[in-house]
Order: C-alpha cells, then structure tokens, then sequence
C-alpha cells in the first residue's frame, strides 16, 4: 500500500465531516463555523501537499543536478587520466626522438674520422705496395724510400689523431645515457666528495695558473649518486679552463655549496669570457662546441644537463655576457 503521508489530515477531515452531519440540528451559525474550520482545514491541506509536491520536485531536480555532477567529475578523471597518458608517451616519443637525433649526431661525427683513417690506411697500404715492388724489382732510390716514410708519418699521425678523436667521442656518448640504475647511489658527504673531486683537478688547473675557491658548509648530507655530482664539476671545470680564458690569462673560478631547506644550491662561476647571447641557448645542445677539430665534441654540457635533470632530480641555469664570464647555478633535492 503507497504510504499517504496526509493520512493523518485526511482522517481528521472526514471525522469533521462525520461531525457536521450530526450537527445538523444544531444553530445556523453553529453549522456555519464548523463548516468554515472544515474548509479552512481543508484549504491548508492542501496547501500542504502543493509545497510537499514542490519539495519532492526539488528533490527529483537536485538528485539529476547531483548525478549529472558525478558524471562530469568521472568525465574528468578519465580525462585526466588520458592526459597524463599522452603526456607520458609524449614525453617517451620526445626522449626517443633525442636519442634518435643523438644516434644520428653519433654516427655523423665519427663518420668523419673514421673516415680520415680509413683514407690514410688504404694510402699508407698502396705506398707500401709500391715500395714493395720497388724494393723487390731492385729499383728502390733514395727518393722513394724517403718519399715513402713521409707518407708513414703523415698516414699514422693522422690515424692516430682520428682514433683518438673516434675513441673520445664513443666515451663521451657513453656518458651522454645516464642510468640511474647502473650508478651508484648512496648517502654521502657534500664537502668531502666535492673536496675529492677538486683534489683530481688540481693539476690542470696549475698548469692554467687559475685559482679556484671552493666554499661549502661542512656536514651537509646528500643521498643521492656522488659520482654524478663529481662528473659535473669536472665538466663544468674543464670547460671554464678550455673555454673561458686565452691562454696566459690567470683567472678567479668559486665553487659554492649552500643548503636551502630541503635543496642544495651548487653555484659554480667563472671570470673568463663569458658566452654570446646566441650561444647561450645551444650550449646544452649536443654536438655543440666551439672547438670542433680541437679536440671538443660539444657533449659536455649536454651530459652534464642530463646528469642534473636525471641523476639529480635538479635544474640547471647558466648566467653570462661576454667579458663578464659565466655562471652556473644547479639546484637539487638533497634526497631525490
Ligand atoms: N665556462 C665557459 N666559458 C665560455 N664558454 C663556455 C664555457 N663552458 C662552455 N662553453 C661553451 O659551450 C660550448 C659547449 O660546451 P660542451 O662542454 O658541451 O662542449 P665542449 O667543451 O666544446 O666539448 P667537450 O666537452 O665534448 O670536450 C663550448 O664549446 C663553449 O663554446
Ligand atoms: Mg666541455
């Protein structure tokens, strides 16, 4: 049976009616009241069922407006969801698509002197059979033989130079892959790994008569990949002597260390020759170098990026203008 939610009114309206009709005797403005309260009575019930109609209707209505809220907010979870999904094959399609540049970055500048050595190993092996038959058909003069260990030196130097510049561009690559895995993480002391580090360096920068100062608060504790860390600073110190200064030129480097809060603040600068503006962008580039054929591969910086933002969980910033030298600033978790 529906549940009458008026039952109550409805029953006390036919009691009133009940009671009219025995009061059908009684005085006319006796009849007349009752008849008034009856009306009254029922006027007011319903009254009360219009507001209890609207309030059910208000009630259907925020139920929808409820429902349809649900369904929008799993609408945009999913959304949400398939955002961070294309956000991450976005971002693997962006780390193969470097790679994919840096592979062809590779094999086009080794290309180049392995190249030269096979060029100065095919004339060198011709010389040689020309010599040979020289040498075996008794006509071998003077000239030849001497013409001959021109051609040796020369062949060999340059295949010595290229092998060497091959070889330096395969290590480097090697590094350019920072594995997180593959390197060894641990809790360690922030003054004494980087003290090590300065301690390696201190012959080069001798031999460049530049001073460096180094200032970082004992006791600061890092757990993290220390040899990361290390390799950063070589790089960046190797550069300053490579890139910064003309040769005579004794210059001022400072390495800082400052903890702020839950991060580390490396602040390795510079006096040298800083870096022009249109340079300053590409400088993390790989295969950018201003020394290309002098021995630059121009993956340093770019190492040295990927061992910040990956190895460290860092950032890093350069500051410079030309003449007024150049600065950089790391910032990294001391836990990452
Ligand atoms: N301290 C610095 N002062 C002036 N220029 C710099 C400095 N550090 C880097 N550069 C510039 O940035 C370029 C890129 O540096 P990066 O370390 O990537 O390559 P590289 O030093 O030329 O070669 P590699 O490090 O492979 O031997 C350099 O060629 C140089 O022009
Ligand atoms: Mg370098």
């Amino acid at each position: 049976m529906a549940f009458n939610l008026f039952d109550a009114e409805d029953r006390i309206l036919q009691q009133a009616e009940a009671l009219r009709s025995q009061l059908a005797e009684a005085p006319d403005d006796v009849r007349a009241g009752v008849e008034a309260l009856i009306q009254g009575f029922r006027r007011s019930v319903r009254e009360a069922r219009r507001l209890v109609r609207v309030s059910d209707r208000l009630h259907d209505q925020l139920a929808r407006a409820n429902h349809e809220l649900a369904r929008r907010k799993a609408e945009a979870e999913e959304a949400l969801a398939r955002l961070q999904d294309t956000q991450e094959s976005l971002f693997q399609a962006e780390k193969l698509a470097s790679l994919g540049g840096l592979v062809a970055g590779v094999s086009h500048e080794i290309n180049t002197p392995v190249g030269i050595i096979l060029s100065c190993a095919s004339h060198l092996a011709d010389a040689t059979v020309h010599l040979r038959s020289l040498f075996e058909a008794d006509d071998i003069g003077v000239e030849d033989f001497e013409r001959y260990l021109g051609t040796a030196a020369e062949a060999s130097r340059l295949i010595l130079s290229n092998s060497e510049r091959a070889a330096n561009l395969i290590r480097s690559f090697k590094q350019v892959a920072v594995d997180r895995t593959s390197a060894e993480r641990r809790r360690f002391d922030l003054r004494a790994t980087l003290d090590e580090t300065l301690v390696s360096l201190v012959v080069p920068l001798r031999q460049a008569g530049h001073a460096l100062e180094f200032d970082c608060p004992p006791g600061i504790i890092v757990d993290g990949y220390p040899g990361a860390l290390s390799q950063i600073v070589t790089n960046l110190v190797m550069n300053a002597l490579t890139h910064g200064y003309d040769a005579g030129q004794t210059g001022r480097l400072t390495l800082a260390a400052r903890l702020m809060g839950d991060f580390l603040r490396l602040d390795f600068a510079d006096d040298g020759k800083g870096i022009p503006a249109g340079q300053r962008t590409r400088i993390f580039d790989p295969f950018f170098t201003t020394r290309r054929g002098q021995g630059g591969t121009g993956l340093g910086l770019h190492i040295v990026y990927n061992l910040v933002t990956a190895a460290l969980d860092g950032t890093i910033t350069v500051d410079t203008e030309p003449g007024q030298g150049t600065r950089f600033i790391i910032v990294f978790p001391t836990a990452s």
